[in-house]
Parts: C-alpha cells; structure tokens; sequence
C-alpha cells in the first residue's frame, strides 16, 4: 500500500511516499480503508520532533512510527476476531494516534466511531483532535452555562470548535483572532470579537469566568489580569513559552487566590467523541474546512501550509482517489 513515510527528524523534506506493507488487524483491530487524513499541529511537532522532548517518547534517535497521521475517515475492510462493534463497509472515524497518512490503517476499535451522516469523509476526519481539544480543555477549565468564557486563538482547528462547543455548553463568548477571520468567528456563533493585532485583551479591564488559550502568547500575569476572583485559566495551545509557563508556575500564580492557572493534553475518548457527533448530526456544530489536498503525495506541502500558523479551520488530504 501507498504510504506517506519518514525515517527521521526534520522538514516536510523527510517526508516520503512510499509502498509499505499493509497492516493486517489484531484482534481488537479494525482495518480502514482510509478516505481523508487530517493535518494537525501534532504531526509537525512529531515530524521535527520539535520541542525536543518529543524525543522521549517518539524515539530518542529517530521515529518509532514512521506513519504520521492523527485523524481519519474511511471505511472499514476487515475486522479482527474479538470485534462486534463494526462490519466490513462501516464508515468510520477516529482518533488513532499514528498511521493515518496510509492507503489502511489498523486501528483500535475503541479509538472509531461510525461516520456522522450529516459529514463527507473529509469533513469527518477534521473533527476528532481539535473537537475532543475544544470539549475536553472547556471542561477542564470548569465551563458552566452563562460563564463569559474567552477563546484566544478562535480562528484555526481548535478554536473554530472551541467557540462552537462553548455555546452548546451555554457560555457568552469572546473570539480572539486577526481582522480576517472576524467574521468566521461571528457565524460560529461568537457574541464578542476582539481583533488581537488592534486589541490586546489583557489590558481592557474586562474579566472572564474561563480564558482558553489555543494560539499565541501572553505572559501568565496579563492572563491573571483578565481573570474574575474565581476565574481559570487553561492553555491547549500557543507557543512553548506560553505552554510551559502554565504548566510550570501555574498553580504558583494562583496561591491565595480563588483562581486556577494550568494546561490540558487531550486524549481519545469515545464518550466525548460520541457528544461531539450528536452535536454535528443536530447540526449544531460543523467542521471548517481550509484546505482539502487531493492525494496523499500532497501531505508534505499540507504540512507546510499548517506550519505557517494562519489555518482558517481544518485541513484535510483525500486518500484512495490517487
Ligand atoms: N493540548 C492538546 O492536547 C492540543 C491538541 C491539539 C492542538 N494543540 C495545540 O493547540 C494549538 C492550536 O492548534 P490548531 O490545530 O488549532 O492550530 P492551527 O489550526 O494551526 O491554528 C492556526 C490559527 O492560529 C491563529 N493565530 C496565530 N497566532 C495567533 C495569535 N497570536 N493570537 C490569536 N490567534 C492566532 C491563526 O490566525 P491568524 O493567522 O489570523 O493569526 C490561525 O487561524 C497548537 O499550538 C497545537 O499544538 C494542543
């Protein structure tokens, strides 16, 4: 099978499609036939292995999996012998960790869901990583309906969903992202706008129940400014400084105080998956779809295009149709 492979650390050039061979399942496996991969922010920290921690558990001197790839969609072509839960021509999607930048991938069933009707497969495999993101940092940071909750970075895969999920949650929301995506962030549903490169948000007097930060940067003190009494602060995303200084000297921000200061990691599960799919078969949220590459030989240049930070929602590479 067609496979986009790499055999060590670096840029998109380390990328190479290959013919690897097809996985067969185990048996709590299922074989996907797979029809759209998502790009995500994770397959280019992998991919460089960048920061360098990733090294730890990815594989000191090279990659472990050498197929890189989050999300997909696809159909399923063979099960293995303990599975009940799907049959052979299922449309599916999920989370699988690696592998997803393959013609097959063998997937843990408990990691699949079948596909919304409602979705292509492109729109299905932009769904799991940025929504289970999304619900699971909002839920962490303690949302409660008619909380004002603050979303800085609203514009790219995560925060497209993050706005979407906190309405359904029953928040009054702010949207902070650059003057071109304004107006996506108002038909997600955003009752505020802030335009990060007219206004810096931390320094307006106004104070949120939650601040999520997906994308960007602000010392942890100019978020602690923009909290209320009882206010949490949660980082998903941004640059490392702003990852680390939360996780690091978060709790030691908030001594004393009513406040909570700290970071999230998201994790396939198939509960959350599960809400998310009944709130896009409802119609109530939807993928945002940038980009959508025709082949799997287009995943380098994705990749290039997500590096570049300015996604307007997801991007997604169609597999099968080469
Ligand atoms: N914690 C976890 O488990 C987890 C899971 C998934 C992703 N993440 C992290 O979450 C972050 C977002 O991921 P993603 O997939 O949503 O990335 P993405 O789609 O690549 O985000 C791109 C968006 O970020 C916006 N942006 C860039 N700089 C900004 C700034 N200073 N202020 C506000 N918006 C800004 C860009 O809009 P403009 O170009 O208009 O600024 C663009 O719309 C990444 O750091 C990723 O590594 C974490």
């Amino acid at each position: 099978m067609k496979a986009i492979i790499y055999t060590r650390y670096g840029s998109p050039d380390v990328l190479t499609l290959a013919e690897i061979e097809k996985p067969v399942p185990q048996p709590h496996q299922v074989l996907v036939k797979v029809r759209a991969v998502a790009v995500n922010a994770a397959d280019w920290h992998l991919m460089r292995a960048d920061p360098f921690l990733v090294r730890l558990t990815n594989g000191f001197f090279g990659p472990k999996n050498q197929v890189l790839g989050l999300d997909i969609a696809g159909e399923v072509e063979a099960v293995g012998r303990d599975v009940t839960t799907f049959q052979p021509g299922d449309a599916v999607f999920g989370e699988i960790g690696h592998g997803g930048f393959a013609e097959y991938a063998c997937v843990q069933a408990k990691s699949l869901l079948l596909k919304p009707a409602n979705l292509s497969f492109e729109e299905a495999a932009a769904l799991p990583v940025s929504a289970l993101t999304a619900l699971q940092a909002l839920r962490k940071g303690g949302i409660q309906p008619g909380h004002q909750v603050l979303i800085n970075g609203a514009s790219g895969g995560v925060g497209t969903f993050a706005i979407q999920i906190a309405k359904q949650l029953g928040a009054e929301v702010t949207a902070v992202c650059s003057s071109g995506k304004l107006e996506l962030a108002r038909a997600l549903g955003a009752d505020h706008l802030i335009d990060y490169r007219q206004e810096n948000f931390t320094r307006s007097g106004r104070r949120y129940d939650l601040i999520l930060a997906v994308n960007g940067y602000h010392p942890l003190w100019a978020y602690k400014r923009a909290l209320k009494p009882q206010g949490v602060y949660m980082v998903a995303g941004g640059t490392m400084g702003q990852i680390f200084q939360a996780l690091l000297f978060g709790s030691l921000f908030t001594l004393g105080s009513q406040q909570k200061m700290g970071g999230m990691l998201a994790e396939m599960n198939q509960d959350d998956l599960a809400l998310i799919k009944g709130w896009v078969e409802a119609g109530q949220v939807r993928p945002v779809m940038d980009k959508i590459y025709p082949s799997l030989a287009d995943v380098p240049e994705a990749i290039r295009y997500i590096e570049q930070g300015s996604a307007k929602g997801k991007i997604v590479v169609r597999v099968g149709e080469e």
